[in-house]
């Protein structure tokens, strides 16, 4: 069972006048993605299909000032240091964009073409792919993003490299679509890698983000 250290919540605007409501369906793909590792082509289409038809409207709604303070909180109280970074399901990169001065090579990647030929200005190098399978070797990434997006335990066991760190946030806490709880996410890593995983997780407003690491390293 995986050690999961609570730090403090602290303030922050939460995202209640966001247009979403919450999408039942993407909530059971992450539950099936994360617990079983459901995923085949019909899912992809399915997923991609949503998302490339939010992608227009993405970044107007969700492109506030605090949008970033659960993400940066987590990369600051959760220790998260690393030169190769990947924002994984990173959208139009309204997130990945305030993170490219931080490290020495952040790639964002997505499955919907339509979110990437969103991005917003000053957007990292963009990858079009699917998290379950991604075109990076193994043990490549020091640090790996999960904000409002599925969490695929193997390939994300694969692509860490020793001592890397997951940072998994949910913008809107248990109300968003694409949630899982820090124990969720701890759960999924250790039955689909057979080892320990701990975690460091807090909330900022309604967020809530956790920091995932091998146990041992
Ligand atoms: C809820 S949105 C979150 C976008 C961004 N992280 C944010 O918080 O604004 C989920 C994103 O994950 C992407 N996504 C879903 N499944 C994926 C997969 N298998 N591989 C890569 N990206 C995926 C979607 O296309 C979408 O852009």
């Amino acid at each position: 069972m995986g050690v999961i250290e609570y730090l403090s919540g602290i303030g922050g605007v939460d995202e209640g006048t966001r247009g979403t409501v919450v999408n039942h369906r993407m909530r059971e793909v992450t539950e099936l993605v994360a617990e079983d590792g459901t995923w085949d082509e019909s899912l992809a289409v399915e997923v991609r299909t949503l998302f490339d038809s939010l992608a227009p409207e993405w970044t107007a709604t969700r492109d506030h000032p605090m949008r970033n303070a659960p993400l940066l909180d987590a990369l600051e109280r959760g220790a998260v240091e690393g030169h190769i970074v990947l924002e994984l399901g990173a959208g139009t990169c309204i997130s990945a964009r305030d993170l490219v001065a931080r490290y020495d090579r952040l790639l964002a990647a997505d499955l919907s073409w339509g979110m990437l030929s969103h991005a917003v200005a000053g957007a990292p190098p963009l990858i079009c792919a699917d998290g379950s399978a991604l075109p990076l070797a193994d043990g490549t990434l020091d640090v790996l993003i999960l904000q409002n997006m599925f969490l695929f335990a193997a390939e994300v066991d694969r692509c860490l490299a020793v001592g890397g760190c997951v940072v998994w946030v949910n913008s809107r806490g248990p109300e968003t679509p694409i949630h899982l709880s820090c124990d969720a996410v701890v759960t999924a890593l250790e039955v689909a890698t057979g080892i320990g995983w701990r975690a460091v997780t807090s909330t900022v407003g309604e967020a809530t983000w956790a920091v995932v690491r091998r146990a041992v390293a």
